[in-house]
């Protein structure tokens, strides 16, 4: 299944502070969800909505990714004569029949300038960016972004955006839009980062995982740095809207729950709830959790 819109940046070099001292010296994206790492799970959702072209946006102490991703002739070999198939599936990056490439963003300056980073990789063409920290659903057979890159070929959009509702107390760690309309997929009048509860017009977050056309580079060259220096792809999508371009939004669906790892409440709890759905570990894991908890025989975890 060929997606309308082939190619993905996916930005890994954030600093992973919230995450200190388990990104001191590797990638937010190397840490393990249960079984993957999380970079793992993004590759494979890109490769399963017909994604074939992914740069990674990488920086300083990056390497461990492209590591990851680098067949390993002499593991594979090590697996298939121990007849450990199992592994070699879940090793077999081949398989996705993805292009892998990498860029570096040498200096942080945030994820507007991250995206910028992708300007000649894509070209004159829409591409697909899948944030480096966001796992979407359980199972990692989300269509969201094949659905998104459906919604901006079909309605000649600018910019679409997958957007999840969040709780009052999470609206402030998130972009949050202005939705002009219900559904699954409606237009976004604008949208702010990061605002207080008071002012946020809505709770709909911007859930890492965007749609663009090549425009969104002038955009994001003509926005100005925000107090820590950094240039907010938020702040760009507002100036397309502002421009009359067409912004849209689309519902990531219930099975599609967003699994934040940028801070350790989050990816605590996305590690227990992927070790919970594994298909061979997960009932002991449920037993373990039982009696931890103290759970009372007969009650329901
Ligand atoms: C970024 C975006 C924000 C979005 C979030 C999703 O923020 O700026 O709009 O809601 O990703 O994870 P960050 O988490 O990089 O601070």
């Amino acid at each position: 299944m060929d997606c309308p819109i082939p190619n993905a940046v996916v930005p890994v070099a954030g600093l992973g502070t919230r995450l200190l001292p388990a990104t001191k010296s590797q990638p937010k994206g190397m840490l393990p969800v249960a079984r993957k790492p999380i970079v793992q799970y993004v590759l494979e959702e890109l490769g399963r909505s017909g994604v074939r072209n992914v740069l990674f946006v990488t920086g300083q102490g990056k390497a461990a990714i492209e590591n990851h991703f680098d067949p390993d002739t002499g593991l594979m070999d090590t697996l298939r004569r121990s007849g450990k198939d199992d592994l070699l599936l879940e090793l077999d990056f081949e398989k996705l029949g993805l292009n892998i490439l990498y860029t570096r963003q040498s200096v942080q300056r945030g994820l507007g300038d991250a995206i910028l980073h992708g300007e000649s990789f894509a070209g004159r063409d829409p591409f697909i960016v899948a944030l480096g920290d966001s796992i979407i659903g359980l199972k990692g057979d989300s269509t969201a972004c094949r659905r998104m890159a459906d919604a901006f070929v079909e309605h000649e959009a600018e910019v679409v955006i997958a957007v999840e509702e969040v709780p009052p107390e999470r609206v402030r760690f998130y972009g949050i839009v202005d939705p002009g309309g219900d559904g699954d997929l409606f237009p976004i009048r604008t949208m702010v980062e990061k605002p207080s509860l008071d002012v946020a017009p809505s709770r709909l977050a911007v859930s890492g995982r965007y749609v663009f056309s090549p425009t969104i580079f002038d955009m994001i060259r003509s926005v100005r740095p925000d107090r820590r220096g950094e240039i907010q792809i938020t702040d760009a999508i507002r100036r397309v809207a502002e421009r009359g371009g067409k912004v849209l939004g689309v519902k990531l669906r219930p099975e599609e729950k967003r699994h934040d790892i940028g801070n350790m409440p989050s990816y605590f709890e996305t590690f227990i709830e992927f070790a919970l759905a594994d298909p061979d570990h997960g009932e002991r894991v449920r037993s373990h959790l039982i009696k931890v908890l103290g759970v009372p025989p007969g009650k329901q975890l």
